[in-house]
Order: structure tokens, then sequence, then C-alpha cells
């Protein structure tokens, strides 16, 4: 089993994690500092937008943002991600490619788990923290703690579907150290609104 210290830290410095998609670079400094201004510090840039990597530069300049990259997809992406700054990796899914890479740069991993397949390969990896994705859409709650009774040492940040609404129930499994999702910035990036809805889901009760 791989150590999951540093990877403990990034899942329970904070009980949210953002999901961010960055559409232009010029708003990467100005909402990593709103979320963590409200609270947030642990900062998932996606690569999904063509300024991810230099968004991940960007925000990991704010004092007190620990920023990684999220849909990471392949090891030249993770090379990339960790280039720029990236202090750890979330993939959609686990491949092996991914999964020797982050070995390769010695950064925390945390690839997205469907089912007790995905989960078993995991561990056969040496990986025991996992985000449960697409969280809603694979059976919700009722799944990740059928999952969690059978993986008793396994660790969650179930992702997809996840609300300020509903994640203090999730946040209430005890296999859950985290959520992730994308409410944060959904809609708006005034940076107001960010430390607002930032500022409720830090203080969400588990
Ligand atoms: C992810 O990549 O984790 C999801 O897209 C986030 O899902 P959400 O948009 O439902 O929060």
């Amino acid at each position: 089993m791989l150590d999951t210290t540093m990877l403990d830290a990034v899942m329970t410095r904070c009980p949210v994690i953002p999901v961010l998609v960055i559409p232009e670079l010029s708003l990467a400094r100005p909402i990593a500092q709103a979320l963590v201004a409200g609270g947030l510090t642990t900062l998932e840039v996606t690569l999904r937008t063509e300024c991810a990597f230099e968004a991940i530069r960007e925000m990991s300049k704010v004092e007190g943002a620990h920023v990684g990259a999220g849909t990471v997809l392949n090891g030249d992406d993770l090379a990339r991600a960790v280039d720029a700054g990236a202090q750890f990796i979330v993939s959609p899914g686990l491949t092996p490619e991914v999964a020797a890479a982050a070995q390769r740069h010695d950064v925390p991993l945390l690839p997205g788990v469907a089912n007790a397949g995905d989960i078993m390969r995991g561990l056969d990896l040496g990986l025991s923290r996992f985000k449960f994705f697409p969280a809603m859409a694979n059976g919700g709650l009722p799944a990740l703690k059928a999952l969690a009774s059978v993986f008793g040492r396994v660790k969650f940040c179930p992702t997809g579907g996840i609300s300020e609404e509903n994640a203090s129930e999730w946040l209430a499994e005890p296999a859950v150290s985290c959520v992730g999702g994308s409410w944060l910035t959904s809609g708006r990036f005034e940076a107001a609104t960010v430390e607002a809805r930032a500022h409720r889901a830090a203080h969400i009760s588990r």
C-alpha cells in the first residue's frame, strides 16, 4: 500500500474541493483568492480549458492555496500539470498509465472509481484513496455505503452531482474524507459570490 499521508492531507484540509473549469486565465487568480478567503484552500483545476495549465501556475501563487489538476487523462497531461505546479492529481478513472506517471513524478493521485472492480484494480496498484465518480449517477450515497462496507480501509471523495444542499449527507459517511463539486463557481465568477459560496461550503457540518 502506498503512503497515504499526502493524499489524506489533500482530502482532509477542507470538507469540499472546488472542481474548477477556468474559462479565461484572467479569472484564475481572483477565483483562487475568493475561494481561499472563503475558507476553501484545496483547489482542483480541471484540464478542460485551453488555459488550465497556466491557471494552475497562477493559482499556485495565491497564498494559502493548494492547487491540483483534475480531468487528468494520461501521462502527458500529468507531467504537464506537475510542471505547472500541481500538487495533486485527480483523474475521472483509473488507468495503469496515469498511476505509473503519478508514481514517476511522486505526486499524490486521486483516481476515479465507479464500482468494486475499479477499486480492486486500484488496491492492486497500491492505491486506497479514490474519487467516487460520477457519484449521483452511480447510485448516490446508497452505492457508496455499499462499497465502503466491503472496502474497509478505503476513503473516498465523491464528486458528480454533489451540491451545497446534499454535501453534508455525504460527509456524514465515515468513508467520505471530502466531497468535490463545481457549484462554487457554476454560472457565477464574481469574487463576492464565490467567496460566500466557499464560506458556506467550508462550514458544512459532517
Ligand atoms: C468532476 O469532474 O468532478 C465533476 O464534473 C464535478 O461534478 P459536478 O459538476 O456535478 O459538481
